[in-house]
């Protein structure tokens, strides 16, 4: 297998067996971090995070990352570029993009909702992006995926029930487990990359998925029959449920976000006040140990950054079943893995 120049902007466009050889190689490099194997492979290579939006997590972990593997992270925004817009002149995606292919060996890209016109502006972006450049594209979280996210879920998920950290992954573990997918009332307008990777990635490894909401709060409808033929191809289930308690029930995996509603474009713009304001009326729909109570002793799991207080509590998030920190963590080594094999 040759992943080398790969773009990947979602994993559901990756195989299975592409998909493993990056949690495959991740485990290794998490089990033997700084190991001279792995410590020259971007040795004189730049990395360029192109970042319309703020981040923890992906900008730090990237440029870990890059400085792990004898490389460097070069951070990149657009008001620094004078690029093209729609309504400023300047430089084409075409001319940026394979001006940088002759510089880096590879580009990141994160491009979220408040800064597209529509839903599906940025996932164009990105796209148009990797149309003209010859180096690969890497999602850091665009408007509808985020795929190093849901590699960094699977694999902590994986470690939670199977050895643990250090050891192969082995995703067979995640098989027949139930993931709950659950809408949390929350005061920041989520978009819905992160949820929809897992949505994807779960039911990709097999395992029985439900997606819960309240009325008004669907995702994606390519992504939802995506799930469900994955769950189907799998020999697995989907349900989606406006029913706030039962998808706690029995479940193993439990990931409770906010995200935002269909409704929140209006006329090329991004409706945040509003999209709160809507969210805050549902204070029911939180993630707390009276709704855990119900499933099969779940793991709780989340992106972050965590809107503590909305989408789920502080006994919960910070409670022995918790495994935020250990999927943060994996978003390095993934993302190492994902450079290797792209970008060395
Ligand atoms: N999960 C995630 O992408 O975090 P940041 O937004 O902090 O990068």
């Amino acid at each position: 297998m040759d992943l080398f120049g790969k773009d990947l902007i979602c994993t559901q466009e990756w195989s299975r067996e592409e998909l493993m050889a990056v949690l495959d190689l991740a485990a290794k490099m998490k089990r033997d971090r700084f190991s001279d194997r792995y410590a020259h492979l971007l040795k004189n290579k730049t990395f360029f995070m192109f970042f319309y939006n703020p981040s923890v997590r992906t900008r730090q972990s990237f440029e870990c990352a890059a400085t792990e593997l004898g490389g460097h992270a070069q951070f990149l925004e657009p008001k620094a570029m004078r690029l093209k817009t729609a309504t400023t002149a300047g430089e084409t995606i075409e001319d940026a993009a394979q001006v940088m292919s002759r510089y880096a060996a590879g580009l990141g890209i994160r491009i979220l909702e408040d800064k597209v016109p529509y839903y599906g502006a940025g996932d164009e972006l990105i796209r148009e992006y990797a149309y003209w450049c010859s180096i690969p594209v890497i999602s850091m979280a665009h408007d509808k995926f985020h795929p190093c996210q849901g590699l960094a879920d699977l694999m902590g998920w994986a470690e939670w029930f199977g050895k643990g950290p250090g050891y192969p992954i082995d995703p067979s573990v995640l098989e027949g487990k139930k993931l709950l997918v659950t809408w949390g009332h929350g005061a920041l307008a989520r978009s819905w990359c992160s949820v929809q990777e897992a949505l994807l990635i779960g039911s990709r490894f097999g395992m029985d998925v439900v997606l819960a909401h309240p009325e008004g709060y669907t995702l994606d409808p390519q992504v939802i029959e995506w799930t469900r033929q994955n769950c189907a191809a799998n020999g697995r289930t989907f349900e989606e449920t406006t029913e706030v308690r039962k998808g706690y029930e029995g479940a193993h995996v439990v990931y409770s976000r906010h995200w935002m509603s269909p409704q929140a474009y209006q006329d090329g713009e991004f409706l945040k006040q509003q999209e709160i304001e809507k969210a805050l009326q549902y204070p029911e729909w939180i993630c707390d140990a009276d709704k855990m109570a119900l499933t099969d002793n779940a793991i709780f799991t989340h992106p972050m950054p965590i809107d503590r207080g909305h989408e789920v509590t502080d006994e919960v998030a910070s409670g022995p079943r918790s495994c935020i920190y250990d999927v943060a963590e994996n978003r390095l080594h993934v993302q190492k893995a994902i450079m290797a094999l792209t970008m060395a």
